[in-house]
């Protein structure tokens, strides 16, 4: 029965991938344009906005991935027909309501890389919580030069990468060295991505990889680390809560030596006309690289923190495209902040290799679940499957061999 149960999961799951396999559909077909209509004032400034359509059979789900204040994604589900607009004479001086739908959108959500810190981490304990604030050095990535390196698209990826560097920051006078890259991504249907830790994205999500590469460490700290503070914004409630929850895999076929899986997940509360509206999630594995090859053992741990809900709305999306999207609706919006770090007790901080990395998916709806492997539906069938063969043929030739005694009994009686 459970192998037959089995059985049939292994040939429904080869059936399935054949069919991807042969037919390459794409859910969506994506669009994306760099500082849609803009001309001249996006030139001088160099500045980088692209927005990117993947529209589906009944709906589209837009993204904006702005590095004109701090580096924010905007998502948005609209009908087909929505554009987007912006008045850049506006946008470029951060006003409220720059950047707007032509429709309203059934459900939108965005994330602000907020700050970046360094701290000195004495104790080596990896954690950030547990430093205090004169170890600490607060960086804004908004003071970083901003330069696009790589931008392609065709119908089924775009890939944009950004090159943050020659940081400088007027109000504490901090200046440094070094880079952050930020590559973004795209995607069309169900896959996994081709940057290591191998995410699995959907047609309703893009990827989000942060690299912090040879960035000039505050020569008075020895023990450097550094960690990211994100804030998530999400329509619905604003005295509900995102869920942050991890879950456990099974097999490590496309992340090798990791088994979890973090996630924050907006409400499910979100009603419109008593219909339930779907929400947004932000997804990602607990490694972080400390070389660009990316492999098992050039790897540390990534370490989140609690969710923190943000009270001053207004004040926390200032210098985004968040900002001069929500405007007047900002109260109204469920905003939280969470903090990660980067780094391990006994790794030997970030000056081992000067490299650091996260990684992680921003989506729409459910966020999709792991398939099992070829490998562990093998091990799994083999390991069930075997014992029960062994079972049912010794038991036959148990059965057989008594009827044949029987028979011979009978033979002998005769
Ligand atoms: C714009 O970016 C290019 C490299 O992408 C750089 O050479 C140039 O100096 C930048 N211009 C300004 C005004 O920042
Ligand atoms: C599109 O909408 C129609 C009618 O509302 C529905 O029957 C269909 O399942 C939807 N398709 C997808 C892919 O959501
Ligand atoms: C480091 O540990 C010492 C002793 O355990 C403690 O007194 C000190 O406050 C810790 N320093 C930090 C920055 O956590
Ligand atoms: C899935 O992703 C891999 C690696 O990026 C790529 O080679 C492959 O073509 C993709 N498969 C589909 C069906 O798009
Ligand atoms: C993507 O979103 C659409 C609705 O916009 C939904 O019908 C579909 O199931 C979602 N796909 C996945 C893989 O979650
Ligand atoms: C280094 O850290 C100290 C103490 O937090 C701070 O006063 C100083 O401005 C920092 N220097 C740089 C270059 O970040
Ligand atoms: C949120 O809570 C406050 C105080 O508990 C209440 O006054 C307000 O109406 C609530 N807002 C919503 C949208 O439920
Ligand atoms: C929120 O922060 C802004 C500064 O960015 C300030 O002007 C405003 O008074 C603050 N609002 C509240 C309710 O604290
Ligand atoms: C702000 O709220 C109003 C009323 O709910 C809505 O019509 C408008 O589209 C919202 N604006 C944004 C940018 O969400
Ligand atoms: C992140 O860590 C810094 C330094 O400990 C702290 O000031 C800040 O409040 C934290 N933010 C969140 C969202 O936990
Ligand atoms: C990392 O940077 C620090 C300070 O700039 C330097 O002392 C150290 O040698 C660098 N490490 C590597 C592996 O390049």
């Amino acid at each position: 029965m459970l192998f037959k149960m089995f059985f049939c999961k292994l040939s429904c799951i080869f059936l399935i991938l054949l069919f991807i396999n042969v037919c390459h559909c794409s859910q969506r077909v994506l669009r994306s344009w760099i500082n849609p209509n803009c001309g001249e004032i996006c030139d001088k400034k160099n500045l980088t906005t692209v927005w990117l359509r993947a529209d589906g059979l009944n709906d589209t789900l837009h993204y904006v991935w702005d590095f004109s204040g701090s580096p924010s994604v905007l998502m948005a589900v609209t009908s087909r027909s929505a554009e987007l607009e912006i008045k850049w004479e506006e946008y470029v001086l951060g006003k409220s309501k720059s950047l707007r739908f032509t429709e309203t959108p059934h459900y939108t959500f965005g994330i602000v890389l907020r700050k970046i810190y360094e701290f000195n981490d004495i104790n080596d304990t990896g954690l950030i919580d547990t430093v205090d604030a004169s170890n600490i050095n607060i960086l804004h990535p908004r003071s970083f030069r901003w330069d696009r390196t790589f931008f392609s698209k065709t119908n089924e990826l775009v890939e944009l990468h950004m090159e943050g560097h020659d940081y400088n920051n007027a109000e504490d006078k901090i200046s440094r060295r070094g880079k952050i890259k930020l590559l973004f991504n795209g995607f069309c249907s169900l896959n996994h991505s081709h940057i290591t830790p191998h995410m699995l994205h959907s047609e309703n999500s893009t990827q989000i990889d942060l690299i912090i590469d040879h960035l000039q460490t505050n020569t008075s700290f020895l023990q450097s680390r550094f960690a990211i503070e994100v804030l998530l914004v999400s329509e619905g409630n604003s005295n509900s809560t995102m869920i942050i929850d991890g879950k456990k895999t099974l097999d490590d076929e496309h992340t090798p030596g990791i088994f979890e899986v973090d996630e924050i997940r907006t409400p499910n509360n979100n009603y419109d006309n008593g219909i339930q509206k779907m929400g947004a999630y932000i997804q990602w594995k607990p490694v972080s690289y400390t070389t660009a090859e990316r492999d098992v053992t050039s790897s540390t741990d990534l370490i989140h923190y609690p969710l923190i809900v943000s009270y001053n709305h207004t004040k926390a999306m200032k210098n985004s495209l968040l900002f001069a999207f929500y405007d007047e609706n900002v109260t109204q919006l469920l905003v939280q902040k969470i903090n990660v770090s980067m780094g391990l007790k006994g790794d030997r901080f970030y000056k081992k290799t000067n490299y650091t990395t996260w990684t992680f998916i921003v989506g729409y709806g459910t966020p999709p679940d792991e398939q099992f492997s070829y490998l562990v539906i093998m091990i799994i069938s083999i390991g069930i499957g075997l014992p029960l063969l062994i079972m049912i043929s010794t038991g036959l030739y148990l059965c057989a061999r008594r009827f044949r005694n029987q028979d011979s009994n009978v033979l002998l009686n005769r």
